[in-house]
Formats: C-alpha cells, sequence, structure tokens
C-alpha cells in the first residue's frame, strides 16, 4: 500500500450551477445547500488521500464572503494541507465563474476529517508529499491551526 501521496493526487474540484431550489428566502445561495457540497468535496479529498472510508470530525474557520445568486456557476475546490496521525486537514476554496472564466471567492473552510478502517476505527493517513513553497506555507499555518483545535477540544469548546 502506498503510504505517502502527493497534494495534487487527491485535489478535488466540482462545479454546480445555481438553481431556484439552492435559494433562500432572501434569494441567496441557501448556505446548507453550501455547506452540504462543501462537505462532499472534503470527503472525496479524504478518500482520494487515505484510499479508506472517512469522517468530518469538525469544520472550522468556515467564511462566507459573498453570496452567490440564481444562474451562478459556482465552482468548489478541495485540497489536502495537512496530516497528522489518523487526522487530515482538507481545506475547501469556492468561487463565482463568470462567463470570461474569472473566479471570485465566495467561502472557504476548514474540515477535518478522519480516516477509518474496516471496523469505523480511526486508522493511520498516508503522509502528505509536499512539493511547492505554497503547501509548504499551507503545512505550517494547519499546524497553528490544528493547536486551537486540540486546545479548544481540551478546554471543552
Ligand atoms: C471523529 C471521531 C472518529 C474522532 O474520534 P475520537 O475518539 O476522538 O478519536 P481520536 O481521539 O483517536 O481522534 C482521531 C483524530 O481526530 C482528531 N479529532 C478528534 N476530534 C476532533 C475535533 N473535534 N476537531 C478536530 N480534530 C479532531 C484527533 O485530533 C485525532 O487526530 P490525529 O490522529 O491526526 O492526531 C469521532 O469523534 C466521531 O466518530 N465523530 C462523529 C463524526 C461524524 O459522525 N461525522 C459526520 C457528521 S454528520
Amino acid at each position: 500500500m502506498v503510504e505517502e501521496r502527493r497534494v495534487s493526487d487527491s485535489r478535488v474540484e466540482t462545479v454546480h450551477m445555481v438553481r431556484p431550489n439552492h435559494l433562500n428566502a432572501a434569494g441567496r445561495l441557501f448556505g446548507g445547500i453550501l455547506m452540504q457540497w462543501l462537505d462532499e468535496v472534503a470527503g472525496l479529498v479524504a478518500k482520494r488521500h487515505t484510499h479508506s472510508n472517512v469522517i468530518t470530525a469538525s469544520v472550522d474557520n468556515l467564511r462566507f464572503i459573498k453570496g452567490a445568486y440564481q444562474k451562478d456557476v459556482v465552482v468548489i475546490i478541495g485540497k489536502v494541507t495537512y496530516v497528522g496521525n489518523t487526522s487530515m486537514e482538507v481545506r475547501v476554496d469556492t468561487y463565482v465563474e463568470s462567463v470570461d472564466g474569472m473566479r471570485r471567492p465566495i467561502n472557504r473552510a476548514y474540515f477535518t476529517m478522519v480516516a477509518l478502517d474496516e471496523n469505523d476505527k480511526p486508522r493511520k493517513a498516508p503522509r502528505l508529499i509536499l512539493e511547492t513553497e505554497e503547501e509548504r506555507a499551507e503545512w505550517e499555518a494547519a499546524k497553528k491551526r490544528r493547536e486551537m483545535r486540540i486546545k479548544r477540544k481540551e478546554e471543552g469548546f
């Protein structure tokens, strides 16, 4: 079994068109729908990285930067930024893409996903191969976020 994978090996990009059934009463993309799409992307990224079942342990720094509206093309990109022992951090960025291909950020979130064995118990996740300066910088930032999560968990927040 391969015990290490590149960030690019598990990168996921999905595209959705915002339709009337995705809107809230104010006519914007309903946040709950977007969160479902984000969770699906994070899960797929983690599955591709681990080649196993995974579970969402937490989501943090979820930022709704701008709204999206009917007929908008929503592009969601997920990638692994950090791997611990059994858990990994997946950053998920969401954009609205205009007809000329320009992408405007509308959301960013960080998911902690846990690799599961055949008994649904946490299992070791493959190491992450960092190839670019950006990936190394993300890893360092993710270490700080992980420390904050552990502290929050310890203190019961
Ligand atoms: C996620 C879960 C498997 C962790 O179980 P646990 O008994 O805390 O297991 P561990 O203590 O061994 O933690 C496993 C890993 O998850 C991480 N983790 C656990 N709780 C976490 C939290 N709240 N936030 C971030 N990371 C967390 C741990 O730091 C550890 O990472 P590491 O192995 O890389 O160091 C368990 O809490 C669970 O099953 N939760 C329900 C998840 C679920 O149903 N998700 C779907 C939501 S609809």
